[in-house]
Parts: structure tokens; C-alpha cells; sequence
């Protein structure tokens, strides 16, 4: 904790619907000191997941927070992206306001490794997007990890996929840089698709928003109404992955995990992507990762719902 009890946090994404949610919640919350925001390719190009970033501070107030443009690519494989969820925009749905301000003009993974490198108490990093970033500024400078509190992930699956039947997006889209993030040797909590699937936003929750009746809260009901128009109809509702990784740093006990060896696969074709998890035989060579499995979606929910009103707590 920073010495005005706020925590230092650097936020890498690729808005997307649901990382605007958790850009929503970070920016509302007075427990952070946002260092910057990172974004990279992923559920749309870099062009639009940085200019959605800048439209998203605007909405919020936060022009004191940077956005940096990351990478324009996943390290070897060739850029998927998932407009089918997210809108050609990557943040259809929504009336969002021009951005304010131009984003800052170093590179996303400069930014990483100058502020790692030289900040006066180790950072947080929330990362709710393919790895890239974080995976070149490691190969760049792996001293950087002496710089970093803790990395919470949202990627992976422990029995399941969403992209394959296997793989989750944001390690399929960059497999090979959530390998070089999982031997980094980071402390790291994942937040996999076994917990994001137990939080499905409903028209209930969504109407709950829209009732607190400000401009943030209107545009993330907009947001979170369209997000719920595209979901798999095997899901009840939207599911909310990304606002889970600020959940989960705000209450942490709203969350039930355990520790494990998680590895990326990179080599099969088929499987291309998986977090394989086990549980039976910790590493002993890096730290245990901690994956998350349990989550009180209803406190989730309130969270949330508390950090779309006025500056939240
Ligand atoms: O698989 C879900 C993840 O992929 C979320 O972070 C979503 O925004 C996409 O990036
Ligand atoms: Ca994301």
C-alpha cells in the first residue's frame, strides 16, 4: 500500500465490453493509485482498444490517468479478434464521448518497463487482455519482476474453454506470451473462466445500473445490454471476466481459490492455448500459481453496483 493507503495499480487491457466495466470500477475506486492504462490488441484491433481506453477515461474523469498503446500483435500468432462479442467498435452499445486527450507517446511496454523498474514500492498489475505486453517488457528487462506486488490475471481455464473447447481468448490470442508470463516466476492470481462463468450479469443487474441514473452507469447498462445480445445462449447471461479481476483486488473474500502449477500449452494445434492446471504437484521452480475456482457473485454484483455511482469508495 502507497503511504495515502492506496494501492498502485497498472491496468493492461484490450476494451471490450467487459474491460470497460473494470475500468469503470478501477477509475470509481479511491483504493487505487492508477499508474496508467495499457492496452494491446485483442477483442479488436490496437487502434480501437486504445481509443476505447481514452473514450472510457473521458466518461470517467480520469484524464490524470495515461493510456499507452501496447502491441499491435500477439509475439507469433496472427491477431484474432472477437468483434462477434464486442461490436466492430469494441464497445457497441453505447453513446461513449470523444476521448479527451491523445494517448501518452511512449510504448505501452516502455512504460512498463521504466515505471517497474524504477517505482518506489512494487505495483499491481490487473491484466484483462492477451499478454503481449507484459510478456515483451519480461523478455526486455526480466528484472522489471522485482518492481511487481502481484499479478492478477483474468485468462484460462481450469475444465473448460470459450474460444476452443479448451482454450480461453486471451490465451489462445497470445499463448505464447501467457508462457513467458507463467515462467516469469510473478506472484500470480488467475482469474479463469470457471469463476467468470459463475458471474453472469441478467436484465435484472443491468436495470439495477441504469437506475443509479449517471452518465457511467447509463453507458454501462448500454454496454452491458448489448454484451448480454451476443453472449452464447448457453449462458444465462453475460459473463463478467474482466470487472472480476478489480473485484477480486477490492474484496478478495468474495473469492475461494487454491494453489497449483499452471503451464501453457504451445505446441498442439488442437490444444493450443489451454492452461493446464494441476493441483497435485506444485512447481519447484517458480512460485505456485493461486487460480481462483469459488466467487459470491452477488457481492461481485454489489461491488460493482457501488462503484457506478459518484466517485465510488
Ligand atoms: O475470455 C474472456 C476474455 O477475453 C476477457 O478479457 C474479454 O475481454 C476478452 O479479452
Ligand atoms: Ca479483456
Amino acid at each position: 500500500m502507497s503511504t495515502h493507503g492506496t494501492t498502485p495499480l497498472i491496468i493492461d487491457c484490450d476494451p471490450g465490453l467487459d474491460d470497460a466495466i473494470a475500468l469503470m470500477v478501477a477509475l470509481n475506486s479511491s483504493r487505487f493509485a492508477v499508474l496508467g492504462i495499457t492496452a494491446v490488441a485483442g477483442n479488436v484491433p490496437l487502434r480501437l482498444t486504445e481509443y476505447n481506453a481514452r473514450r472510457l477515461r473521458t466518461l470517467l474523469g480520469r484524464a490524470d490517468v495515461p493510456v499507452y498503446a501496447g502491441c499491435p500483435r500477439p509475439l507469433l500468432q496472427t491477431l484474432v479478434t472477437a468483434e462477434e462479442i464486442h461490436g466492430a467498435t469494441g464497445l457497441d452499445g453505447a453513446e461513449l464521448p470523444e476521448p479527451d486527450g491523445e494517448a501518452a507517446s511512449r510504448h505501452a511496454v516502455s512504460f512498463l518497463v521504466d515505471t517497474l523498474s524504477t517505482a518506489p514500492e512494487p505495483v499491481t498489475l490487473a491484466c484483462t487482455a492477451p499478454l503481449t505486453n507484459l510478456a515483451v517488457a519480461l523478455i526486455q528487462r526480466p528484472e522489471i519482476a522485482a518492481g511487481i506486488r502481484e499479478v492478477v490475471i483474468m485468462g484460462g481455464g481450469i475444465n473448460r474453454g470459450n474460444i476452443t473447447p479448451v482454450a480461453e481468448f486471451n490465451f489462445y490470442a497470445d499463448p505464447h506470451a501467457a508462457r513467458v508470463v507463467f515462467e516469469s516466476g510473478l506472484p500470480i492470481t488467475l482469474v479463469p473462466l470457471d469463476v467468470t462463468h459463475q458471474v453472469l450479469v441478467t436484465e435484472d443487474v443491468i436495470a439495477r445500473i441504469r437506475a443509479i441514473g449517471n452518465p457511467v452507469s447509463h453507458a454501462a447498462a448500454d454496454l452491458l445490454s448489448y454484451y448480454g445480445s451476443t453472449r452464447r445462449p448457453a449462458l444465462a447471461g453475460a459473463p463478467l471476466h474482466d470487472p472480476c479481476v478489480i473485484a477480486y483486488l477490492l474484496q478478495r473474500d468474495l473469492f475461494g481459490g487454491f494453489p497449483a502449477d499452471v503451464r501453457i500449452e504451445t505446441e498442439s494445434a488442437l490444444t493450443i492455448g489451454q492452461s493446464v492446471v494441476n493441483r497435485r504437484r506444485l512447481p519447484d521452480d517458480r512460485p505456485a500459481v493461486t487460480v481462483l475456482d469459488m466467487v459470491d457473485p452477488v457481492g461481485v454484483f454489489e461491488l460493482i453496483l457501488a462503484h457506478l455511482g459518484p466517485a465510488g469508495t
